[in-house]
């Protein structure tokens, strides 16, 4: 579905299609909230009035993947999801929210901890990605676990070491919390809370998460700003050449899963195998999105690198062999990526032109 394809006129329609998943969900969900579907659309007598909002797609980017007709963007739903995202009611103890773990400064990201941790300090196995262009996603996760958007929010808030609440709990204390009636009145017509419209709304917010201003794109778009120097020009050459097989695209990904040669870590965490249990997924991750890199560390999967350095030598020192590691890592049997030393800073000065002040600043994605 494409951008010019939404309609613009307000929508009563997209209560309707309540995912079969979030029926499953809803069915074991407590008694006191309404679980029942939306009722279907009576064609005239509209209630409620809400405002479109047509979500951007920049020039240099592929088209959207995320089916915006099932879930348009309204000023209110995505006013709502962003509440619910910055609230920490949402984990057992009330003192975790997404946004916690999701740091705006950070590309949304969370700055400085290897490994995300949550609800008590418990630490979880994986770092937390940064959020970005999620409306390009098709599979998240770093295993590509979750295959819809707008069912993700029910894993961190059930995860034992992320929120750590029954997801039927969470809508409850949402029903029931003062804040919200208002809020789900405005979105969609009625303040019940429901499955469907809580992770609609949810989506909503995490899709207005276009990052696509950074001086990279504004070079390539050729628009004022858009100045790299020397050494940055130099680093993209050499990241076209090198890098962009898999980090595809102005996306800086091509969403598979690939194995870059990562030594297994501590966890030992096999990736997109305990996904598919094929042989042939072991040790693939997805390959992740470079925007806000510089702001996004530690990186990998687990966290194991806290600088681009670390990174760009692993590239070019520490890729290990192994039966599912990347062809493009092994060449002419010869692992890894060449790089001289002068060659590594352009490509870090590269991509730290991929830094876009205006996402990590964006009010409209803050708390407050
Ligand atoms: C305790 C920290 C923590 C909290 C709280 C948290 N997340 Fe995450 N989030 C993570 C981690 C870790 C991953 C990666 C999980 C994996 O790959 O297994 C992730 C992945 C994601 C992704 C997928 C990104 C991608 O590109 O694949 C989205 C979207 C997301 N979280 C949204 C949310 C929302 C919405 C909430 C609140 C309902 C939330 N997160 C709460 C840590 C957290
Ligand atoms: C064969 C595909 C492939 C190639 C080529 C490749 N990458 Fe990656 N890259 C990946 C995958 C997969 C990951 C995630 C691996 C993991 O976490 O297990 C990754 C992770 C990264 C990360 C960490 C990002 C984060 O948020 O954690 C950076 C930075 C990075 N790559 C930069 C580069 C650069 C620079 C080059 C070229 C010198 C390059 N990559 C070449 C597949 C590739």
């Amino acid at each position: 579905m494409r951008l010019r394809d939404i309609p613009s006129t307000t929508q009563l329609g997209l209560v309707v299609s309540v995912l079969l998943f979030s029926m499953a969900v809803a069915c074991q969900s407590s008694k006191s909230v309404d679980p029942t579907p939306e009722p279907p659309p009576t064609g005239g007598g509209i209630q409620y009035q809400t405002t479109p909002v047509t979500l951007r797609k920049p020039a240099n980017f592929p088209d959207v993947v995320y089916d915006l007709s099932k879930n348009p963007l309204t000023v209110e739903g995505v006013a709502l999801g962003k509440t619910l995202f910055y609230d920490p009611l949402l984990s057992r103890d009330t003192t975790i929210s997404c946004g916690f773990c999701h740091q705006q400064f950070a590309g949304f990201g969370h700055s400085d901890h290897p490994l995300s941790h949550g609800i008590g300090g418990k630490f979880g196995t994986r770092n937390v990605p940064g959020l970005d262009n999620l409306a390009w996603g098709r599979e998240f996760f770093w295993d590509g676990g979750v295959t819809s958007l707008d069912e993700l929010p029910i894993s961190p808030i059930q995860n034992p070491v992320e929120m750590d609440l029954k997801f039927s709990e969470a809508l409850y204390r949402v029903q029931k919390n003062p804040r919200y009636p208002a809020l789900f009145k405005a979105a969609f017509g009625s303040d019940t809370v429901t499955t469907a419209r809580f992770l609609k709304a949810v989506s909503q917010f995490l899709l207005t998460m276009v990052s696509a201003d950074s001086r990279y794109d504004k070079y390539v778009r050729k628009e004022a700003g858009g100045n790299l120097n020397p050494d940055e020009l130099a680093g993209l050459t050499i990241f076209q050449q090198k890098c962009a097989t898999c980090h595809a695209t102005d996306l800086f990904t091509d969403r598979t899963y690939r194995n870059n040669g990562l030594p297994v870590g501590a966890i030992n965490d096999q990736g997109r195998y305990t996904i598919t249990l094929n042989e042939a997924d072991r040790l693939k991750f997805r390959v992740p999105s470079l925007r806000n890199v510089e702001k996004t560390f530690p990186y990998m999967h687990d966290g194991r690198f806290t600088t681009l350095d670390q990174v760009l030598n692993h590239y070019t020192k520490g890729v290990k062999d192994s039966p599912t590691l990347d062809p493009a890592l092994k060449v002419s049997e010869q692992l890894g990526i060449a790089l001289t030393d002068t060659e590594k800073k352009q490509v870090i000065a590269f991509l730290k032109t991929l830094t876009d002040d205006t996402f990590i600043t964006n009010r409209a994605l803050s708390a407050n």
